[in-house]
């Protein structure tokens, strides 16, 4: 076992979606130091296709890697020799992204003799909370992105238990789908957020799916036929869609999305309130974490019942490689060993391998 007082400084490596990204992250006392943590979005190469192409993602995160981990050492001011090990993305995520990133990580690691961590990405999103507030084993993750939906009880660093997810689409898709249907720039969620400040959240009441079933599974892809037929209504009545129709759309959806992300915490708290926790608290990660309405709901959900509510900066809610490196600290100072077998990319990567497997695949392929 790592001695866990030394303070470890990893290099982070993420490619598993459209984000190419490298960070330097050196362990404290209590979470981490972010010391650089470089993103540069492929945005702009699939604005054109409405969706991430896969083959044109992993090509343009072969062409990038170089330069971001080159960026992110220089930025840091570490010298490649002077850290600890490697940390790279080894799933879930589109295989193409991922093979580019676990060979760049292969490559820095032969040349530099280093040890390699391969690091689950979802794995990054959900221990966040202890890099940014060193929160204490175990609590209650919501991870709210474009391609996953789940709630995990997180007990330490490789031992998640999945109380529930999205049976198909993740809320991030339904943002980005919503936004396409109303004309809005993606990625659709800070779009459909802004317009919905603008809107009356009650004139269409739009449908919340499965919160009358027991559990904390959760269904999005009906609210974004229900979103058409709205929009389709309002289109036929006035000829075209009013700017007050598309903030109201926008608004009601939210909402929808919003109203169901909190009852299902709640009964995920009721879950993870059974183990008794020392110090309960519950913790958002992904992209949609960045919504402020949807954060404020979770928010008085905790006030109201005692739980610390706890999300990321902006910054590292989305896709970053600074996670990927504080993952990796984490799987070092529990004493795993970095496996050769734990390299292997792969598209699929269930954080909780005892738990029903999620159908159907979202915007970075399978669901885990
Ligand atoms: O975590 P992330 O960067 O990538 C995935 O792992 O998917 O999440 C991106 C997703 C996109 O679908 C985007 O529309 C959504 O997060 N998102 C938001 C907001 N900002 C980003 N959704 C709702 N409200 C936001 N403010
Ligand atoms: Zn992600």
């Amino acid at each position: 076992m790592t001695d866990p007082a030394r303070p470890l400084t990893l290099l982070g490596i993420e490619s598993s979606c459209d984000d190419t990204a490298a960070a330097v992250v050196r362990a404290g006392a209590q979470g981490g130091e972010i010391l650089s943590s470089r993103v540069v979005s492929q945005a702009d190469l699939h604005a054109a296709f409405g969706g991430v192409v896969p083959e044109i993602a992993a090509r343009a995160h072969a062409e990038k890697l170089d330069i971001v981990v080159e960026q992110a050492l220089a930025e840091a001011g570490v010298a490649l020799g002077a850290l600890d090990a490697i940390a790279v993305t080894s799933g879930p995520g589109l295989i193409g992204g991922v093979i580019s990133g676990v060979m760049c990580a292969r490559g820095l690691a032969l040349g530099s003799g280093l040890p390699l961590v391969g690091v689950n990405h979802l794995a990054g999103h959900a221990l966040t909370p202890r890099l940014t507030d060193g929160l204490e084993f175990p609590y209650l993750m919501l991870l709210v992105s474009g391609g996953h939906c789940q709630f995990l009880i997180v007990s330490g660093p490789d031992d998640f238990t999945r109380l529930g997810g999205t049976i198909d689409d993740a809320p991030g898709e339904a943002f980005d789908k919503t936004a396409r249907l109303l004309g809005l720039p993606q990625p659709g969620g800070p779009a459909v957020e802004a317009e919905a400040a603008q809107g009356d959240g009650t004139r269409f009441r739009f449908p919340r799916p499965l919160l009358d079933r027991p559990g904390c599974d959760m269904s999005f892809s009906g609210l974004k036929t229900a979103l058409l037929r709205a929009r389709d209504a309002c289109m036929a009545e006035a000829g075209g869609l009013r700017r007050q129709d598309r903030a109201d759309l926008c608004a009601g959806f939210q909402d929808a999305v919003a109203a169901v992300l909190a009852e299902k915490s709640r009964r995920a708290i009721t879950a993870y309130l059974a183990l008794a926790p020392a110090a309960p608290a519950l913790a958002v990660a992904g992209g949609v974490a960045a919504n402020g309405p949807i954060r404020a709901r979770l928010q008085a959900l905790c006030d109201e019942t005692g739980l610390t509510f706890t999300a990321p900066p902006l910054r590292l809610c989305t896709d970053n490689a600074a996670m990927i490196a504080w993952a990796g600290i984490e799987t070092l100072r529990a004493g795993v060993d970095p496996t050769p077998e734990q390299l292997v990319a792969r598209p699929r990567w269930p954080l909780d391998s005892g738990a029903t497997p999620m159908l159907g695949s979202g915007k970075k392929g399978a669901k885990a």
